[in-house]
């Protein structure tokens, strides 16, 4: 595991897109995406450029239960304004929030990741250290599959909501598993909110008490924070 200090979150966004630039330089085809805030800036430096994603693939990472790709606390409708709407992939997938065959959804997108191997997969944190909506005690080698957020994510992701009873109880995650399977793993994690899940993802035994300590084990996962994420190492 690479970890790397910027003094600020803009420069490691750039850094972020030179290494998402020379892995498509590469041949990458299959780009792992995240929401939150933390790959805003990156998204932003991504639709400003000239890299063409008109033969690239997206594979989200993850995609609240119940909601809508229309509904504007979708993630599919976050990915449509941030990125897709201004730079459109050949082929974007994030797991469907209305899937009719819920049982069946967390398979559906198991075979979507299998017929596109990931390249590179961005990750952001949360502050307990969940990686995707892979919350604590997530397998560490699973699949896609059902999440019930637990109350820190819910108090973390209401402020995007009118109010917290709307904020959803459930997700539908990529596996841990999966995104250990990506070639190459970028983790993204500004702000001092974000310090302990730094220090223990990146110093702490792997454990999954805390998801993204499993990335210690990839052979290719860059850590990319600014000093208040990484103050506590
Ligand atoms: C949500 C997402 C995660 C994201 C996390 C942190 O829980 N499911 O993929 O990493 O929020 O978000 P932010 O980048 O806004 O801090």
């Amino acid at each position: 595991m690479q970890v790397r200090v910027f003094d600020n979150k803009d420069e490691a966004s750039q850094a972020a897109f030179e290494i998402i630039k020379d892995s498509m330089a590469n041949g990458a085809k299959v780009l792992g995406l995240a929401t939150g805030s933390s790959p805003v800036a990156l998204y932003d430096k991504m639709t400003a450029s000239d890299l063409d994603f008109s033969n690239m693939t997206s594979v989200n990472l993850d995609e609240y239960v119940g909601l809508s790709g229309d509904n504007d606390q979708s993630y599919r409708y976050f990915m449509n304004q941030h990125l897709f709407n201004k730079k459109p992939f050949k082929e974007s997938f994030v797991p469907n929030g209305l899937a009719t065959d819920a049982d069946n959804e967390p398979a559906h997108y198991d075979k979507v990741i299998e017929e596109h191997p990931i390249d590179v997969q961005l990750l952001g944190i949360g502050r307990n250290g969940h990686i995707g909506f892979n919350e604590p005690g997530s397998p560490l080698d699973g699949g896609t599959h059902k999440v019930a957020l637990t109350q820190s994510t819910i108090d973390a992701n209401a402020r995007f909501f009118a109010n917290e009873n709307d904020v959803p109880r459930f997700a539908y995650s990529m596996g841990i598993g999966s995104i250990m399977k990506s070639k190459k793993i970028i983790l993204l994690a500004f702000g001092e909110n974000k310090a302990d899940a730094i220090k223990a993802t990146v110093e702490g035994p792997v454990t999954d008490h805390v998801p993204a300590s499993v990335l210690q084990n990839h052979k290719d996962a860059i850590i990319l924070v600014d000093k208040a994420a990484a103050s506590k190492l």
